[in-house]
């Protein structure tokens, strides 16, 4: 998701730090910016000076150093506490002291993130969607010592993107992923008990609901792997069976089959 909260944040006049520990992540990266800019632009919604300057907004960097004079952090980074908790103890040294420190967890603690800084009223969740350049929303999370301050900055900001952007409060997978699993794991159970096919389902869902997407084919976008993580944080930090795994998104996940990005899920790609 980084590429696309780099691509909305340059494309809105921002000049963009693109940080991550892998070059070749960096060059994946920037082509596909340039890419999703270039639909834009066949579309019309953006000129081609447009895309030009957005990119030449942009500088990569592998070093966090390159994050030490931004006014904002948006890390992006993998779905694990660990990896967070170290990023955010870094940042904390090397960031400018009134910087905001916001994390794109889909269901990581804000709180506890923020535990691990000098600054918790600074930090703050800052959750965008996928794809980024095309969902309206940023989901705006508050720790428990995010200030109100920090909030209303973050709030603004998100709306000078273009983005609609909603409070929430930090509890295990704060909103959107609270109600979106659940419903996603309740697809995979009916194919598990052989209720109806993949397409099936997606088809009930689309055309009975008027989803864009069916909640199989929008499981294999987010990542099963993701999926799985996700409903595990909701039924460790509610504590409710409601939200138990179903065993065959367990199944799936541990034969590699991941989604999209392994080529492999609910459906081939
Ligand atoms: N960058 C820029 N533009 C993009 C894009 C991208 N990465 N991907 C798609 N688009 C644009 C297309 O150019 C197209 O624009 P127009 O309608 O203006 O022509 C539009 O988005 C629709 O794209 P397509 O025609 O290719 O495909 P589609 O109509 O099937 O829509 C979709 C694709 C936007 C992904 C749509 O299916 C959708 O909205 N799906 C649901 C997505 C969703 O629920 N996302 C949230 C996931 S949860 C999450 O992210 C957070 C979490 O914590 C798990």
């Amino acid at each position: 998701m980084g590429n696309g909260i780099a691509h909305v944040f340059a494309q809105h006049g921002w000049e963009v730090a693109l940080i991550d520990a892998a070059a070749p992540a960096l060059e994946k990266a920037v082509a596909t910016i340039t890419a999703n800019l270039g639909r834009q632009a066949k579309k019309g919604t953006l000129s081609e000076a447009d895309v030009a300057a957005t990119l030449g907004r942009i500088t990569t960097s592998t070093s966090l150093e390159a994050a030490a004079d931004a006014r904002l952090v948006v890390e992006a980074a993998s779905e694990k506490k660990d990896v967070k908790f170290a990023l955010f103890e870094q940042l904390d040294r090397l960031a400018q002291p009134n910087a905001i420190l916001a994390t794109n967890t889909s269901s990581i603690s804000i709180t506890e993130i923020a535990a691990r800084t000098k600054r918790p009223e600074q930090v703050i969740g800052m959750h965008f969607m996928n794809p980024v350049p095309v969902m309206a929303l940023v989901e705006v999370i508050r720790g428990h010592a995010t200030s109100d301050a920090t909030t209303l900055t973050v709030m603004e900001m998100s709306r000078g993107l273009g983005k609609t952007p909603v409070e929430v409060n930090d509890y295990p997978g704060f909103v959107s992923n609270r109600v979106l699993m659940p419903m996603i794991n309740e697809a995979i159970f009916c194919v598990m008990e052989g209720v109806a096919t993949p397409d099936a389902i997606d088809e009930v869902m689309k055309l009975g609901m008027a989803h864009p997407m069916g909640p199989l084919a929008l499981a294999d976008f987010i990542g099963l792997d993701v999926c799985l993580y996700i409903l595990e944080v909701l039924h460790d930090g509610l504590g409710d069976d409601k939200y138990r795994p179903c065993p065959l998104l367990k199944r799936m996940v541990a034969a590699g089959h991941h989604g999209r990005k392994s080529g492999r899920g609910f459906y081939q790609y």
